[in-house]
């Protein structure tokens, strides 16, 4: 693959050269053009030694050209002779001027011209990275399907800790290779996705909640995006990155993941619903903690707003996936609950085994599709089975699309 790598300016910049390395370690051809600010940081010489390229820097100098690229109009020329454009570090001024279209120097001129995959790695100081402006400057450029690779957690150059953190570059090499790779059958695609438990409070420090990771969730949420689909994940609390190119929404209770879920409800074209709801919770919550005493404690709970059925309702000809977690008697369960909450697919799992499921990263599913029959996933790394679901998915899309055409 032919990867024109961008070099923002930022204290990360220095990583990029390992960056380089990692690239034309897994067999691409890589040719860095650095921002002015990026020089401040690192030398273009490193970049030259590595790529054995000369850097592009500069837009009008006509001194960058390569021989193959010679070219009065060189950004032109780059963007169409490189397949992927990965951004990294991408500081928060580059996601600025990418998001509002500015063609100020040759990265930002290359962006607009650039018709192929666009990998954004941004990183930053904690609060410019939540900063709302460079927030949706991301979603925006999400939206327009640049791929954002999350910044990790951790110690920054700042001296403060949080997120922003350049990832480590054999990640970002790795994700390059994916999404080069990755078959694009949900593009097009806007997938709800709901994961890990909720938590319903008994008092203002005790709640109730279950075992619940979250994993399978965020991996049918990054493997969706990969496909190519738009994704919103509406996430219980969980201990988990948000993926790559997903809109992440935290909610807490099956009430506020109930409102989540109905507010993006209009855009979803598909919903997967593998959160672990509550299926009870205490309406009246106390103000005060409750105090221990020497006599028994009765609470009185009320059923939660059971999502699946009501989506179900309201779904119109949007495609529904839910799962179903049962102890015993699997594929009947499924099949009931699949009829009674009008689910076009069913991923059933047993939850009583050890290492499989609940708060595991190995999972084993029966997948109930559209046609009644039943396809067996696993037992896999979570990552494994969420491919094994979305290529049912996608089957099923295909296969709609397909009749409806017929009719
Ligand atoms: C010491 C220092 C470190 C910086 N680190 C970052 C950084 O990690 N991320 C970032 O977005 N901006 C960072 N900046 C700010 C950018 O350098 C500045 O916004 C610059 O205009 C970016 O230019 P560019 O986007 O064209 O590369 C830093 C600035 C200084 C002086």
């Amino acid at each position: 693959m032919r990867v024109v790598l961008g070099v923002g300016g930022g204290i990360a910049a220095y990583k990029a050269a390992e960056l380089v390395r990692q690239l034309e370690q897994r067999g691409h051809d890589v040719q860095v053009v650095m921002t002015r600010a990026a020089r401040e940081f690192i030398q273009p010489l490193t970049f030259a030694a590595l790529t054995g390229k000369k850097v592009i820097t500069d837009l009008f100098s006509g001194e960058n050209a390569n021989d193959t690229l010679a070219s009065a109009v060189e950004h032109i020329g780059v963007a169409q002779n490189h397949d992927v454009l990965v951004v990294a570090p991408a500081t928060a001024d580059l996601l600025a001027k990418f998001a509002t279209g500015q063609a100020d120097d040759f990265l930002t001129t290359l962006h607009l011209a650039f018709t192929g995959a666009v990998v954004l790695a941004p990183s930053m100081n904690t609060a410019m990275w939540e900063h709302p402006a460079t927030q949706q400057n991301l979603e925006t450029l999400r939206a327009r399907g640049c791929f954002v690779i999350q910044p990790d957690e951790g110690w920054l150059a700042c001296g403060t800790t949080g997120a922003g953190r350049f990832p480590d570059p054999e990640r970002i090499a790795a994700e390059v290779d994916l999404l080069t790779e990755q078959k694009k059958d949900l593009a097009g695609e806007s997938v709800l996705i709901t994961a890990g438990p909720t938590q319903e409070a008994l008092d203002p420090v005790r709640y109730i909640s279950n075992r619940s990771s979250g994993k399978m969730g965020f991996a049918l949420a990054e493997a969706a995006a990969r496909r190519g689909a738009r994704v919103t994940l509406v996430a219980g609390p969980v201990h988990l990155n948000a993926p790559p190119n997903v809109r992440l929404i935290p909610v807490r209770t099956a009430q506020e993941m109930r409102r989540a879920v109905l507010e993006s409800l209009e855009s979803a074209t598909i919903i997967i619903k593998s959160a672990a709801v509550a299926d009870y919770y205490l309406a009246e919550v106390p103000k005060q903690k409750l105090k221990k005493t020497a006599t028994r404690l009765s609470l009185e709970l009320d059923p939660t707003p059971d999502i699946l059925a009501e989506i179900g309702e309201k779904k119109g000809d949007r495609l529904l996936i839910g799962f179903a977690a049962e102890t015993d008697n699997l594929i009947g369960e499924a099949r009931r609950k699949m009829a009674a909450k009008h689910c076009d697919m069913l991923v059933a799992n047993l939850v009583n085994r050890e290492g499989l499921g609940f708060d595991s990263d190995r999972n084993e599913v029966d997948i109930i599709t559209g046609s009644g029959k039943t396809v067996h996933a696993g037992p896999a790394d979570k990552k494994e089975v969420a491919e094994k679901i979305l290529d049912q998915v996608a089957m099923l899309r295909l296969s709609l699309s397909t009749a409806e055409t017929k009719s």
